[in-house]
């Protein structure tokens, strides 16, 4: 299936990665304590908005597509404890640098492959999730990679990909074309080749287009050269718009689930007064799906480097049902967890310390990501989700948890019912699962 790539170009990147694994992450260092990316890499984390349910990691086999220098992949064993963790690349280097990354953190339940992703096939392997990070973009036929990915995803499994935007990007394309012109990346460019495109954009005026698109004063440092590589001098980078995102989707028949950052792609919050918008628009905008709506978001403000989306086999009618849905028994069976990354020893201890003082808990300082703003419960109503640090809870302990230390209404002193407190706690957990701090299966 090789074909599927122009071998030259193919060879190109090859080289590219061969002489420069990405990214150049010393081998000491550790994700373990970056939750953000921890909860992106935590495959119970895309399982859950898309089934509504909290699986397992122990036992999944987890493919990271394109690898590069393994640090990826040691984010996906540190978020996915119990996971085996198979990894390939056409880079023989960077995948010697990826098996030595992971022993030397100790993960010994992986394997890593000197392949092409077109040739996936060849493991005879199954995958419950296909990591495929900052590459796909690079391959002239990217449809051709998702049905491969598809062809070895199981039914339920779900892969995270990414595309480069064509809008954020403009300027490096722009850049990419410019230098490709001076005969710069004919060959695999290296030490000289970025020089020469520092030396030519610090002698730019300052207010000329390319240089306000492009740069910035830290591509001069010596430890971000790689950066140089990766943006002005990269090979085969290729933008892409929402519609040709979703074009390649339906080409695939893969089913869209969410953007991994789906935060930072909240049309409403480019206005001023989000709960007044435009009369227009406020009428036309919840008309609008998914794909219409992240591409008036792009339009509008581009500031998104990626196009990054988790998606999977059309699922119809298999899909769990939202929270807002749940009727009274589904409540009253309910479970809630932890998200697994606030479940961690700072976060408690932070916790306890926000109930003796009686001072707000910022839960939202942990996992940034889901949150625009930060989040505060009142030292009470934190309270009541202190045993979510000891494991899962039934939804009527957390009720329960709540009478015993709200037992009294603070202004008439009446005491509260046990249907006050169901709503009370009703309200709370759903507040907190939009952000996935908590998670709920009925
Ligand atoms: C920008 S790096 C990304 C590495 C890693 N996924 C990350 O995000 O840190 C792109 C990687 O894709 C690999 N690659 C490019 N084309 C490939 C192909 N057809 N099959 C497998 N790997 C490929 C390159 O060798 C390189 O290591």
């Amino acid at each position: 299936m090789m074909e599927c790539q122009q071998p030259e170009l193919l060879e190109k990147i090859r080289q590219q990665y061969e002489t420069s694994p990405y990214p150049q992450a010393a081998l000491d260092d550790s994700p373990k304590d970056d939750l953000n990316a921890l909860f992106i890499h935590n495959i119970v984390t895309s399982y859950y908005l898309r089934y509504q349910k909290v699986i397992d990691t122990k036992g999944k086999v987890i493919l990271d597509a394109g690898c590069g220098s393994g640090w990826k992949s040691l984010m996906l064993a540190e978020a996915n404890l119990g996971a085996k963790i198979v990894g390939i690349d056409i880079s023989e280097e960077s995948v010697k640098l990826s098996r030595y990354r992971l022993e030397h953190h100790g993960f010994d339940h992986v394997e890593f492959h000197t392949l092409s992703i077109y040739d996936l096939q060849n493991l005879g392997m199954e995958f419950d999730y296909i990591n495929c990070d900052e590459m796909l973009y690079l391959l002239p036929d990217p449809v051709a990679a998702l049905k491969v990915m598809k062809s070895v995803l199981k039914p339920e499994g779900i892969i995270r990909t990414n595309l480069h935007s064509a809008l954020q990007r403009s300027g490096f394309f722009r850049a990419q074309k410019l230098f490709q012109i001076m005969g710069l990346t004919e060959s695999n460019p290296g030490d000289l080749e970025v020089e020469i495109v520092l030396e030519i954009m610090k002698a730019l005026k300052d207010g000329i287009d390319l240089k306000v698109k492009t740069w910035n004063s830290n591509f001069e440092k010596e430890e971000t050269k790689q950066s140089v590589l990766m943006n002005y001098l990269l090979q085969g980078d290729n933008g892409f718009t929402i519609p040709q995102m979703f074009d390649m989707l339906q080409k695939s028949d893969i089913e869209f689930i969410s953007m991994v950052n789906w935060r930072l792609w909240e049309v409403t919050d480019l206005f001023k007064e989000p709960e007044n918008l435009p009369i227009f628009l406020g009428m036309n905008l919840p008309e609008l799906d998914i794909e219409q709506r992240l591409h008036l978001f792009e339009l509008i403000h581009p500031i998104n480097r990626l196009l990054d989306f988790w998606c999977g086999h059309p699922q119809q009618g298999k899909l769990g049902i939202p929270v807002s849905q749940w009727s009274d028994t589904d409540w009253f069976n309910g479970k809630v967890h932890l998200h697994p990354q606030l479940q961690n020893p700072k976060a408690k201890e932070d916790l306890i310390e926000c109930i003796e003082k009686q001072q707000n808990f910022e839960i939202s300082k942990y996992i940034t990501l889901p949150a625009a703003m930060p989040v505060y419960l009142e030292s009470t109503v934190a309270a009541c989700l202190l045993p979510l640090w000891h494991g899962v809870q039934p939804i009527s302990s957390i009720v329960k948890r709540w009478c015993e230390t709200k037992p009294k209404h603070p202004v008439t002193l009446e005491s509260v019912s046990e249907k006050e407190a169901w709503n009370e706690v009703k309200k709370l957990l759903s507040k907190l699962e939009v952000f996935l701090y908590i998670l709920l299966e009925p």
